[in-house]
């Protein structure tokens, strides 16, 4: 039997985004609250790393090694999740842009050794962890190697019973069947994930996944081959092609969200006190905004996928001086 650890708060809610929907004249909006996982601000990376985990405590690992870039939400979240399964953690990285040290600061607040490249291309980082672990094994340790963002077919499986979840939610008549559904992707685990799991669902929605590092032939062909290795684990045909887009949403670079992306952002935050990151949550929510702006049906779901410690730290410094009154 599984060790699966609980690290996330399950359900997350869902919720009507009204105010939102007022504000721009649309059709229903509906939000996913993956940002309230509730396990160390971890948001969708809390679900995979449960699987995850869980085999390295079945497999009696002793050390996670893995990596991400330095402003990524996976990192931290790996390590404070190895952290409270009792396995030490070490974090290869690259060089960063110098505007954002939170995630890192919080892997290493929870013990997590960094190890930094000299490159700052981030695809040498997979390579690097493997290396890392095959290095620990010879010294003795039992390391487990986790690519950058935990998306491998086990990872995604947190996302196919995030699919189940979600069936569960409408079943219960907390929400609509949604139409579309809209996810940020990076390294394509949740795309993947939700793809496969929606597949063994009776849900009709389309999945959009809005992808920010990887163009978007590359992006399609990872989450093609993620979801069909996913569904394959749990005994499932592959999905098919039919319920699921991807769009590009690189623009400027990774990290770097458009004047659009931030304004999206914003009306996110003022309608419905949500927090969106520039890297991924301000993309994917200003794709779903243009949509709606320009009358898709929903009802719309919007997957929130949290990034909150990368939102605090790119928000603008403030004087300490209030208006006179
Ligand atoms: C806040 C946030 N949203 C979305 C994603 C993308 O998820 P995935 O890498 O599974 O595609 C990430 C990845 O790190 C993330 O941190």
């Amino acid at each position: 039997m599984s060790t699966r650890p609980q690290l996330a708060a399950l359900p997350t809610p869902v919720l009507p985004a009204d105010r939102l929907r007022a504000a721009l004249g649309c059709a229903p909006v509906w939000i996913k609250r993956d940002d309230l996982t509730g396990f160390a601000l971890a948001g969708n990376k809390a679900r995979p790393l449960e699987y995850l985990l869980g085999d390295a405590l079945d497999r009696s690992r002793d050390l996670l090694v893995t990596g991400g870039g330095a402003d990524s939400n996976f990192v931290p979240a790996a390590a404070l999740a190895a952290r409270v399964c009792g396995l030490d953690c070490e974090i290869v990285t690259v060089p960063g842009t110098g505007r954002d040290g939170t995630n890192l600061r919080l892997a290493r607040a929870a013990g997590a050794r960094v190890h930094l490249l000299d490159s700052p291309r981030r695809d040498r980082i997979d390579d690097a962890v493997a290396e890392l672990a095959a290095r620990r094994t010879v010294e003795g340790r039992r390391p487990v190697a986790i690519p950058r963002g935990g998306s491998t077919a086990l990872g995604a499986r947190g996302f196919a019973r995030a699919a189940a979840e979600l069936a569960d939610q409408v079943g219960a008549g907390l929400l609509p069947a949604p139409g579309l559904i809209v996810i940020a992707l990076g390294s394509g685990g949740s795309a993947a994930g939700l793809l496969a799991g929606l597949a063994a669902t009776g849900l009709g929605a389309r999945l959009l996944g809005v992808s920010v590092s990887r163009p978007p032939a590359e992006a399609d062909a990872v989450v093609r081959r993620l979801a069909a290795e996913c569904a394959a684990g749990t005994g499932r045909p592959a999905p098919g092609p039919e319920r699921w887009e991807v769009v590009d949403a690189r623009g400027a670079g990774f990290g770097i969200a458009s004047d659009t992306e931030r304004a999206a952002a914003g009306l996110g935050l003022r309608t419905e006190g949500l927090l969106l990151d520039d890297t991924y949550g301000a993309k994917a929510f200003a794709e779903a905004v243009r949509r709606l702006r320009a009358g898709i049906e929903g009802p719309v779901l919007y997957w929130h996928t949290g990034g909150v410690a990368s939102v605090l730290a790119h928000l603008p410094a403030a004087e300490n001086r209030g208006e006179r009154s």
